[in-house]
Order: C-alpha cells, then structure tokens, then sequence
C-alpha cells in the first residue's frame, strides 16, 4: 500500500471498516459526494433515512425510498451497512405527538416497527442501532416515550424483536460515552443487566461526536477494552472532531488531524474495527444544519471539504492504517 491509495482501499487491506453516514438526496444529485463515498468508504449508515419519523409518514405506512436508495447504493458498491436506527425519542413522526395511545398499543406498535423495518433489511443491513441514547446525561434511564410505557425493559423486547427478523449484529448506541466516565459506568451496567438477562445484543456504537471536548483517547481505550471484556463488540459510529467556537486553535485543521490519528490508534490497538464519520464532507455535516451550531462550534468536523477534497485529518487517518 502507498501513500497514492484511497482511505478505502488502505482500510480494506487491513480488515478496517471505515465508514460515512449519507443522505439520499446528496447520493442523487452531487456526483463528487457519490464519487467520494465510492472511492473512499467501505461502510455506510444513512443518517435519517431510517429513523422513525422519516419513515412512518403515517401510522399505518412506510415510506422506504430513501432508505432503499442507500442500502442498495452500499450493497451494489460491495460496503458494509449500519442500519441507525429502530427506537429513539428523538425524530419521531409528526403525528406521533397527537397520538393517544395506551401502553399496550405503544408496544405493539414499536414491535411491528422493529419486525418490518428489520426484517425488510435481513438481508442487506449487517448491523443495527437497535436503541439509541437510553441513557440520560445524569446516568438514569431517560425519560422516554418507550421507558415510560414499558420501563427498562423496551430495551430487552426491541432486541428481541430485532433478533427475531434478522441476524445482523445488534448494537447499543449512545453519546458522551466514548471515554470512561459517569455516563459509560451507567451504560456499562446497563449493558450488563441485558447481557444476565440474555437479551440478544452484540455491541455498543460510542458515536464520538467531539464538540469542543477531546477526552484522552487512553481513556477511550479503556473504555473500549472494558465494553470487549464483556464479550461486546465496540464501534465508533458517529465520529467528529469540532471546536468551541471562538476558542479554536489557530491550526485547527492540524490538530483535528492529530485527534482523528489518536481515536484510529486507539481502534487498531484494542481490536475496534469500525470508525464511522458523521457526514461525508464539511458541506454537509449536521452542525451547519442547526442553526445555533455554528455560533456554538467550528462546522467542518470531517475529513473531506466543502468541496470533497481531503483534508489533513484524511491524510492522518490514512498514514496511521498504513503504519499503525
Ligand atoms: C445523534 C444521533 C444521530 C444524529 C446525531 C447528530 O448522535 O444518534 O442520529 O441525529 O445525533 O445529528
């Protein structure tokens, strides 16, 4: 391998799945985003094509175009595909707030939502978020739609289902958890308790999104190993590297760089195969989509530009999976 070949094709030499999550609509319209994620990427998730509310534009249907058009983008291009995600609190539909159900139809509905959009899938999704972000910033459970019908136990049933319509590998997903802290020793016991009670799960995503804070990637390892030591497959699902706005270093770029080297040596050090970006190019990370954002943070987390085109965290990354 030489410093002339792709991030994609350095990953794939060394069994590393680098990953980006799409948006169907960029994947329809700008070539050099489709060209980047085909020539760079050998895993994908589409990062709202298979939430709740983009789904379920009623009750009673689904609508599975954009969802389809990623999954068979990753398929045909031969990539490993993370479905995100089955339940969640946040974007749920629209209607879903008007809604007055009891718990017995909540849970029968989320039921058929995991069975249907899982097992649509069983063939062509290797892994999925089976629940994202259970936990609260304080480490309890967080007071959800799905905790307060069913209680802890909407986990345990949603990997259930899951496992019942598919066998990818089913995954935990959280953020704020990616070192050792209060909120990982939570979901560490969290996890644990499923784990004695037999609940089908194979994995924790830590998303690492890294706005303004860059915990010591030691900690990151640690973490990592004590979620492996459980017997759990770890993933970085969402990564990305910005600054407190106002307060970026000088050579932003460069020390972006440098963190994105230090999360992929702590990956190639415990065995973590899978790092995920959040987005495929600065243009279109979700922090330029939220309008407070960039007054709050530095809005181009990624490792390609505004115009596709690498930046010097891409080189980091790429240098690392060669030597590393
Ligand atoms: C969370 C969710 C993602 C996405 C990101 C940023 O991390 O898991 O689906 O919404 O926030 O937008």
């Amino acid at each position: 391998m030489s410093n002339d070949s792709s991030l994609k094709e350095v990953a794939t030499d060394r069994g590393f799945r680098i990953g980006a999550t799409l948006n169907a609509q960029s994947l329809r319209n700008d070539p050099s985003y489709w060209k980047t994620v085909r020539n760079e990427f050998n895993a994908i998730t589409p990062e709202n094509a298979l939430k709740m509310g983009p789904l379920r534009p009623a009750r009673n249907t689904y609508d599975f175009t954009d969802a389809d058009a990623i999954v068979d983008f990753g398929r045909a291009n031969d990539m490993y595909v993370r479905g995100h995600t089955l339940v969640w609190h946040n974007q749920l539909p629209n209607w879903f707030q008007a809604w007055e159900y009891t718990d017995e139809q909540l849970e029968t509905f989320l039921r058929d939502h995991i069975h249907t959009v899982a097992g649509r899938y069983r063939a062509t999704v290797d892994a999925w978020d089976v629940v994202n972000e259970a936990v609260a910033d304080d480490g309890t459970l967080r007071e959800t739609v799905w905790a307060d019908a069913m209680g802890e136990k909407y986990l345990d049933r949603a990997f259930r289902w899951a496992s019942e319509v598919t066998d990818a590998t089913l995954y935990y997903n959280d953020y704020g958890a990616d070192a050792v802290n209060e909120k990982s020793d939570s979901i560490y016991t969290l996890l644990s308790n499923l784990l004695e009670r037999d609940v089908p799960i194979d994995g924790i995503g830590l998303q690492c999104h890294f706005l303004g804070d860059r915990p010591a990637p030691e900690s990151i390892a640690e973490n990592i190993r004590r979620f492996q030591e459980l017997g759990l497959d770890v993933q970085i699902t969402e990564m990305d590297v910005a600054f407190t706005a106002g307060d970026a270093p000088d050579d932003r770029c460069q020390e972006q760089a440098a963190y994105y080297r230090a999360i992929a040596e702590a990956c190639l050090e415990t065995g973590c195969d899978t790092l995920v970006q959040w987005g495929v190019n600065d243009a279109n990370s979700w922090l330029r989509q939220f309008k407070d954002f960039p007054e709050r943070y530095t809005d181009d987390p990624l490792l390609f530009d505004d115009n596709c085109d690498p930046k010097p965290a891409y080189h980091a990354l790429t240098d690392t999976l060669i030597d590393g």
